[in-house]
């Protein structure tokens, strides 16, 4: 089980959230990431998830993605991560689980189960079949997480836990890990790193980009 963060998204270009400051590319973040921010000022907050889209289609997957598309090839790798790009998916991962939302889908303001895939800008007057306006799929603060539910069963069934690129300062994020069965090793790599190396935890102070594709080539060794 891998729990991904914006670091390991940093080197493709895409801003971290707690590196700049409590601000989400130089936008405060109770302005667009909040239910209250999106009853406020709509069009801000579209505009502001419509850069980020635009911003998608020009970056890349990172030698720190491909690495763990390439530990699929050894083990059962299943993805949680906190990142709305899709950066793992264009990678090659075949179980990415979202818990904070896709910037590629967009979902009804009045129903949450209707969600569409939405690669270009969302507009006010861009409606669901309700004909309410749609909002981004994006967990804002203060919001359920309903992915929980399939990422715990992830944590309590794996036997290897790398977390990646997170400040492991949101929560329910970073309350998965006590899911986790007692002694199983847990690989943190963070450039700035929230935890030190003891018992089954095992710390890479190091860029994603260097520290992932160095920990698979160990980890294939064990598979
Ligand atoms: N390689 C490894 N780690 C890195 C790199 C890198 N190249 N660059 C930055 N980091 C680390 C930082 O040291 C930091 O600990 O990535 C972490 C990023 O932390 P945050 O910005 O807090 O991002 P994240 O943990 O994903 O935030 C969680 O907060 O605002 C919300 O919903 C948003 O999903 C997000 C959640």
């Amino acid at each position: 089980m891998v729990l991904s963060g914006a670091g390991i998204s940093a080197e493709s270009g895409i801003k971290t959230f707690r590196d700049a400051n409590g601000l989400w590319e130089n936008h405060d973040i109770m302005q667009v990431a909040t239910p209250e921010g999106w009853e406020e000022n709509p069009d801000l907050v579209l505009s502001f998830y419509n850069k980020r889209r635009q911003q998608l289609k020009e970056v890349q997957p990172n030698a720190a993605h491909f690495a763990l598309k390439e530990l699929e090839e050894y083990f059962e790798v299943s993805i949680i991560t906190q990142n709305v790009d899709d950066l793992h998916e264009r990678a090659g991962s075949k179980s990415v689980i979202h818990l904070h939302g896709e910037l590629l889908k967009v979902r009804s303001s009045v129903n949450e189960n209707e969600v569409l895939y939405w690669p270009n800008d969302l507009n006010i007057g861009d409606f669901c079949s309700q004909g309410k306006q749609l909002r981004p799929h994006i967990v804002w603060f203060g919001e359920a997480v309903p992915m929980l539910e399939l990422a715990i069963p992830k944590v309590t069934q794996a036997d290897i836990i790398i977390i990646v690129g997170t400040s492991m300062q949101v929560y329910p994020a970073a309350g998965l890990v006590d899911y986790a069965a007692q002694k199983t090793p847990i690989y943190v790599i963070n450039l700035n790193p929230h935890t030190q190396s003891k018992g089954n935890i095992f710390v890479y102070p190091e860029k994603a980009s260097l520290a992932l594709p160095k920990l698979v080539k160990e980890l294939k060794k064990q598979a």
